[in-house]
This record gives C-alpha cells, sequence and structure tokens, in this order.
C-alpha cells in the first residue's frame, strides 16, 4: 500500500464523484429546436436522468462561441456560448439545476489554442506590430523556394491531418503561425505574460459563475522546445511533415505554468483539475503534474490504454493483446498508490472509438455482455471514474463499411482519407485499409447522437428535424427508454439490461468507496491471456476485500483463485438473471464468454 504519509486515500469531493461527458452537439435537443443540434436546454433537461444514473458531475465538451471547425475545439470567445447552444442565461440556469439536484458542472478549458476567429487572433495577424503579435507563435519561412514560395520554419506535421503541416502561411505579414492541430485553431504563446493572466481571467469567470473545475484540454502542449527544432523522420521517406511532439509534449516551462495557474487560480478555489495530456507516458512527468504534494492539477488523463492500438499517430492500427491491456491498467492502478498521485477511470470519450467495439464484442450476439463487462471493470478501478454519453447503453461504432466516407463530419476523418484517396489513388488495397480505420478508430463513431427511444431521431431532436450527424441505425434497439423499462432485476428473474448494470454498478461504487475509489489494488492474473482478476482492498480499517475476475474473450475460461483466497460470496455478475450471481463459491471460477464477476472476499 502507500507509504504512511500517502493522501491518496483521503477523501475529496473530486475523487469519489462519477463524472458523466457530455458531448453537446449530439447529447440532446430541446422542443421547437431547428437546427438539428443538442442545446444547452436539453442538456439541462435531462438531470434527472443522470442523477438516476448515479452521476454526480457533468462534464460538457465545449459550448463556447466557435466557428466548430473542430465541434467547439476552436473557441472565437471564452466569455460567450455559441448561439448554436443557446445563451449564458441557459448556463446560468443549467448551473442553478445541477446544484438543486447536488450535482456540477466542469467546463472544458481549451487554451493550448483559440480559433482563428477570436478577436486575439484576429489582431495578432493584422500586422507585425501588434500589440497582440506575440500572443500567438509566428515565425519567419525557413526558406524561399526558387519558384518564390516559402518553406514552413520546420517540418511539424499537422496532429489532426498528417499530410499538411503544421505552419500556416499569412499572405500579409509574409509569416507562418503554429496551428498544432489545425489552420483555425492558432496555439497560443504561454511564453508572454499576458496570455497567461488572459486564461486566469477566464477560469475566474467561469469559478465565479458557479462551475466546479474544468477539463484542460491538450494541457501538456501549452509549452514548445523554444528553438522549434525539426522532427525526426519517423513517419518514412514519403512523409514531408512528421510527428513533432516531443519538441511540445510536457515542454520545458509546463510544469512552471501549471504551478502558476494553481497559485493565480486553483488554489482560490474548491475546484477540479483534470487535465488531458496526450502522447505522454512517463511515470516522472505524469507525477509531477498529479503527484499529490505536485501544486499543479488533481489528475490527469493518461493515454495508455486508448492509445492501446495507435502506432504513432491515432489514425491506424496496431495489434494488441489483452495482456497488454491489463499491464497497462495495472501499471497505472499501482503508481498512483505506491507514488501518492491519482488516477482517472475512462475508457471513451468524443475522441475515442466506442469501447465495446474496441476492446469487447459488438456483434449483436455479445455487445450487452461485453459493454457490461467493462462496466464492471470500471467501476472498481481506483481513480475518478468518467463515462462518456451512450457508453450506459453500451452503444458502438458504426457497423463495418455502413457509412459511406461522406457520412464521417470530424475534421481528422476528413483530413485522413483525403490522405489515404491522394496517397493510394491507385491502390485498392491501401483504400481500403484506410476505409478499415475510419470504421474502426474514427471520432465520428462516438459523436453520433445519443439515442433516447425508438422514435424518430431516436428522441434526440424533434421528428421532423434533420440532425446534424446520422443516428446509428441501431437506436431501435440500443436506446436508454427501452433500457430502463425492461423488467429486471430487483423484482423479477430478468436479467439486467445494460442501462440497469451500469446503474447497479455505479450503486455498488458509491456504496464501497473505501475498496472501490481509495482502495488498494493488486493483480492476480498478470499472465493469464485472456482473463483479467484483481483484488481490491479497502482502505479503512475494516479490511474489506473484493475480488474483480474480468473474461476478456470470446471462449469459456477457468479462473483458478490464488491459495490464500477464499470466496464469501459473489455479488455482480454481467451473466446472471438473479439479483446476486448463483455461482459455485470453489477455489476455480468457470468463466462464459466475455463473462464478469465480483466477489466478497471471506476474511
Ligand atoms: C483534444 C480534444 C479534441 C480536439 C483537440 C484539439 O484532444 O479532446 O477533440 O480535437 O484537443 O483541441
Amino acid at each position: 500500500m502507500a507509504s504512511q504519509d500517502s493522501t491518496y486515500a483521503s477523501p475529496k469531493w473530486w475523487k469519489e464523484a462519477i463524472i458523466y461527458q457530455v458531448y453537446p452537439s449530439s447529447f440532446q435537443s430541446h422542443p421547437g429546436n431547428t437546427t438539428g443540434w443538442g442545446s444547452v436546454k436539453g442538456i439541462t433537461s435531462r438531470l434527472d436522468y443522470l442523477k438516476e444514473l448515479g452521476v454526480d458531475v457533468l462534464w460538457t465538451s465545449p459550448i463556447y462561441k466557435s466557428p466548430q471547425a473542430d465541434m467547439g475545439y476552436d473557441i472565437a470567445d471564452y466569455e460567450d456560448i455559441d448561439p448554436c447552444y443557446g445563451t449564458l442565461a441557459d448556463v446560468d440556469d443549467l448551473i442553478r439545476e445541477l446544484k438543486r439536484r447536488d450535482m456540477r458542472l466542469v467546463m472544458d478549458l481549451v487554451v493550448n489554442h483559440t480559433s482563428n476567429q477570436h478577436a486575439w487572433f484576429l489582431e495578432s495577424k493584422s500586422s507585425k506590430t501588434n500589440p497582440k503579435r506575440d500572443w500567438y507563435i509566428w515565425k519567419a519561412p525557413k526558406s524561399i523556394n526558387p519558384d518564390g514560395s516559402p518553406e514552413p520554419p520546420n517540418n511539424w506535421a499537422q496532429i489532426l491531418g498528417e499530410a499538411n503541416s503544421a505552419w500556416n502561411y499569412d499572405q500579409v505579414t509574409g509569416e507562418y503561425y503554429l496551428g498544432l492541430f489545425t489552420p483555425d485553431q492558432p496555439d497560443l504563446n504561454w511564453e508572454n505574460p499576458e496570455v497567461r493572466e488572459a486564461v486566469w481571467d477566464v477560469m475566474h469567470f467561469w469559478l465565479k459563475r458557479g462551475v466546479s473545475g474544468f477539463r484542460m484540454d491538450v494541457i501538456n502542449l501549452i509549452s514548445k522546445v523554444p528553438s522549434y527544432p525539426d522532427a525526426p523522420l519517423i513517419l518514412g521517406p514519403g512523409h514531408k511533415y512528421q510527428p513533432g511532439q516531443q519538441f511540445f509534449v510536457n515542454g520545458p516551462k509546463l510544469h512552471d505554468y501549471l504551478t502558476e495557474m494553481n497559485r493565480q487560480v486553483l488554489s482560490k478555489y474548491d475546484a477540479l483539475a483534470l487535465g488531458e495530456m496526450p502522447f505522454i507516458y512517463d511515470e516522472d512527468e505524469i507525477l509531477k503534474a498529479v503527484g499529490a504534494r505536485s501544486g499543479e492539477l488533481n489528475m490527469i488523463f493518461i493515454f495508455g490504454l486508448v492509445d492501446i492500438d495507435n502506432p504513432n499517430v491515432r489514425m491506424a492500427l496496431k495489434p494488441w493483446t489483452v495482456r497488454e491491456m491489463k499491464a497497462i491498467i495495472t501499471r497505472w492502478q499501482r503508481t498512483m498508490i505506491e507514488k501518492d498521485g491519482w488516477n482517472t477511470v475512462f475508457i471513451e470519450n468524443h475522441d475515442q472509438p466506442r469501447s465495446v467495439s474496441r476492446y469487447a464484442d459488438d456483434s449483436d450476439e455479445w455487445r450487452d455482455k461485453g459493454a457490461k463487462l467493462l462496466a464492471l471493470m470500471q467501476t472498481t478501478l481506483g481513480g475518478t471514474l468518467f463515462v462518456y454519453q451512450g457508453e450506459e447503453i453500451g452503444m458502438r461504432n458504426a457497423r463495418s463499411g455502413e457509412w459511406p466516407p461522406e457520412a464521417f463530419r470530424d475534421v481528422e476523418t476528413i483530413n485522413y482519407w483525403k490522405k489515404v484517396q491522394t496517397l493510394y489513388a491507385n491502390d485498392p488495397d491501401m483504400l481500403s485499409l484506410g476505409r478499415k480505420v475510419m470504421d474502426m478508430k474514427a471520432r465520428d463513431h462516438a459523436r453520433t447522437p445519443m439515442q433516447w427511444s425508438a422514435a424518430p431521431n431516436a428522441g434526440f431532436c424533434d421528428p421532423e428535424v434533420t440532425p446534424w450527424m446520422r443516428v446509428m441505425s441501431d437506436y431501435k434497439t440500443v436506446n436508454v427508454e427501452s433500457q430502463m423499462q425492461q423488467q429486471s432485476g430487483e423484482d423479477s428473474d430478468g436479467e439486467l439490461t445494460t442501462w440497469q448494470f451500469w446503474q447497479r454498478c455505479l450503486k455498488n461504487r458509491a456504496e464501497h468507496k473505501e475498496v472501490f475509489v481509495y482502495g488498494d489494488f493488486h493483480d492476480q492474473s498478470p499472465a493469464d491471456p485472456n482473463v483479467y482478476a484483481y483484488i481490491r482492498t479497502s482502505s479503512v480499517d475494516s479490511g474489506d476485500r473484493w475480488l474483480v475476475v474480468l473474461n476478456f474473450s470470446g471462449q469459456k475460461q477457468r479462473f483458478v483463485l490464488p491459495e490464500a483466497l477464499e470466496l464469501e460470496s459473489w455479488a455482480l455478475g454481467n451473466y446472471v438473471s438473479e439479483k446476486t450471481p448463483r455461482k459455485p463459491l470453489g477455489r476455480a471460477v468457470d468463466l462464459q464468454e466475455w463473462e464478469g464477476l465480483i466477489g466478497k472476499v471471506r476474511r
């Protein structure tokens, strides 16, 4: 367990909260709204639903004023709401309604970059002498080609379109600006103290308005290596531009900036400080940010698990094994306990394909079992738990080949498909591999409208309105209404639906938070290629111990209990029709395909 002076198990609201992520464009529209987009009013109308599921905190992806080049992750005004979502008054109302239910709101803070339509950037690009010129990262061309065309300052590739340069030429002033994600998202220059002050102001603005913290978008990208060197050629010679991650991920001043943010803003509130930190797996770097005494953030999203099938870039496929998956999870469970940090537990968000399609089996036969298996795992791991909209009903990716390329709306997918078509126009195998990557990895899969019911548009918006993004074709069978209504569980012998199972698992986590949120963690099956089994031990003197056994395969498996372990009872399982699993309590557990169980260990 952790050292004597560890604060790992000291209670905090943001440790035990169940945080539900809403993707606002696709969560819920409101009656009479003809835009085909979700809205703030729509979110407010679903708070009772979230409460019933067991949610405490709602995090919404950006709803600020934005041209929506990257679905709101390109902000044009940090202190106003985009008209497609509503008004500031609607947000005040949302905060009030959340408070009434003892719930909280967390906003997305996107301050590595702004929109190219933000007033700061419009000023910055207006002339080399504008006072805001230095708020962004401007550089002269590296060279001028014989034909007079300029070359970008270095070879860094755009993150959401790696065939393109991360630098964008501005004809008027003859310089390039850096836009790591897309040209519509110019990176702010955090070296400039005025920029940092402006960010602190934005944070105070929202915290004073009643929000309870921030999920900080790509916060580990805010400090760049000041010499802006060329990146190594890891994508091979056919690629002019290369991932420059090593020069802008956890850069030289990151920890200074986060410490300053903590001092200037976070320390003055009891706020959640959650950083999104892609591309970093180094333990020391991560602990600098989330160590209990770091004075920086409370927790970060570590990308190990969701990067498991990514080689150098996200839109690609890499084979992986269950053993690797288990090792990643175990590593971060143990690290945070031993080194007094704090974990996030997440497996889905708006940037990832659906988890049941990725880590389990999303066929009609196994979808429900797989989604419940993942629910059992998520709700029994240590750290702050995040549930992404639709995960609670086991929403899955579009069926392979079902969508034509035009159905994909995300800028990353569009850039990817453009690249594949340009590079491999005459290579049917590569074109079909490209389609496969889209079917398995595109962010679009997580962004389809929430499936509320079997009504037209899945109840997401009025029947006569066309949703901004196509509704998944399985909404008549996979939807909230049917999963909440089905007779099951407590009073009958019927099996719980995915939704009911999530609700039950969340309740179990809340009832035993000293075990599942704050407790110790020990992997019991590191070598097993299919079964993930671990023990969670209560952080308080009661010493309660629970065994979790998860079969991550489509074959039956047997798990033999460790010598010193005897089970008192099974408590929850994804296969059973009864309230508690009627499984034998012997030394070996026979598991069905994708079966998961948790049981109490005898003392
Ligand atoms: C984060 C967001 C993603 C966005 C990117 C740029 O990774 O989650 O959706 O495209 O940052 O803001």
